[in-house]
């Protein structure tokens, strides 16, 4: 399966999508952080510019859509989501906040109809709205379906915090469908290998192995399980798989993602799917994939990158795409 859909994903999940069909779901939305973000151009320095195409907005406004989207989850049929939702709207009003979380209620509960019993979601998200959201999935998924919050620190990416402290970490929560799921624990390269001292048992006793002249023997340990701290780096502008996209994700990161929640053949899906960092990953390790998202832009750099990537991947697009200015422009 290898489905790539032009589109407002809430739709797209309720029309196309059964129940019970998706393995995995990663899901990097828009933050709330109210800009807009224009497709990056190459500078002859390497840098990054924008390109003055706008790929997609994240601006939010209570409006006709979320009063709309918000009759929808309290009549709907999660019942903590409705309780909460109508809690939140009591405490935050009818403003941008409020707008945002409306819209990822009603998408979070059709994500969870769509997951298979042993399935995955990864949402991605940052300090604008982390808080809210883990009230959602524990609304949506149920407290005890909670696994993870993990750090994704990009130390790579130095935003001077005039006023506050530099932010350099993004969240990943990770939730299941239940507790019986699909976990492959992973590892990584150690930054400083370790010396572990080798023990034996002697006698019913774990003593310190000791060479032929006696001396206390070691291995060096070079690699450790995988834990919720993920050091990446973000993508620079002149990295081999920047596509000018604003908000790609690295495909090491993706490849994490997928590699510890889903089996070769299973789906995967990311209804917000960008430049198609997730789709990138699913493809390279075997699974099937769903894509979803609603700039003609996105759809157009993920068919592109993927043509590019594996040379006659067989997919379909699904929506009449417009057609666009040029994506790339190197200046
Ligand atoms: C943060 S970006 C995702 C970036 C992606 N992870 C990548 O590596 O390229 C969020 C994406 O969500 C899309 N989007 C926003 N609202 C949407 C909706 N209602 N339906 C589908 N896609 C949407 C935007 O067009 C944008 O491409």
């Amino acid at each position: 399966m290898r489905e790539l859909y032009y589109g407002d994903n809430l739709e797209i999940l309720r029309q196309e999508l059964p129940g019970e069909s998706i393995d995995l779901v990663y899901l990097d939305p828009p933050f709330n952080s109210n800009r807009s973000y224009d497709l990056l151009s190459t500078t002859r320095g390497g840098g990054s510019r924008p390109a003055g195409i706008t790929a997609f907005q994240d601006v939010w406004a209570w409006g006709e859509r979320a009063e709309r989207e918000y009759g929808e989850v309290l009549r709907g049929p999660n019942e903590n989501a409705a309780h909460l939702t109508a809690a939140l709207r009591g405490v935050l009003q009818d403003g941008p906040i409020m707008a945002y979380l409306v819209m990822m209620a009603a998408r979070l509960i059709e994500i969870h109809r769509v997951l298979r019993g042993g399935g995955s979601l990864y949402l991605h998200c940052d300090g604008s709205a982390s808080h809210y959201l883990k009230l959602l999935l524990d609304a949506v998924f149920g407290h005890e379906n909670f696994r993870n919050e993990i750090v994704w620190h990009y130390y790579n990416k130095f935003s001077a915090g005039k006023r506050s402290f530099a932010k350099n970490f993004d969240q990943l929560l990770f939730y299941t469908k239940s507790g019986r799921y699909t976990f492959h624990p992973l590892r990584e390269k150690r930054e400083q290998p370790m010396r572990q001292l080798l023990r034996e048992n002697v006698d019913g006793v774990l003593k310190n192995k000791k060479g032929p002249d006696g001396k206390v023997l070691y291995r060096e340990v070079t690699d450790k399980k995988v834990d919720a701290v993920w050091r990446m780096p973000c993508l620079q502008p002149a990295a081999k798989e920047m596509l000018g996209y604003p908000t790609q994700k690295p495909l090491a990161l993706l490849e994490r993602v997928v590699l510890a929640s889903s089996n070769p053949g299973d789906v995967v899906l990311d209804p917000f799917c960008g430049c198609g960092t997730t789709l990138h990953a699913a493809e390279l390790h075997g699974r099937g994939w769903i894509g979803i998202d609603i700039s003609p832009l996105a759809i157009r750099t993920v068919e592109e990158r993927l043509l590019r990537a594996f040379s006659g991947v067989d997919f379909t697009t699904h929506g009449t795409v417009p057609v666009q200015a040029p994506l790339r422009s190197t200046a």
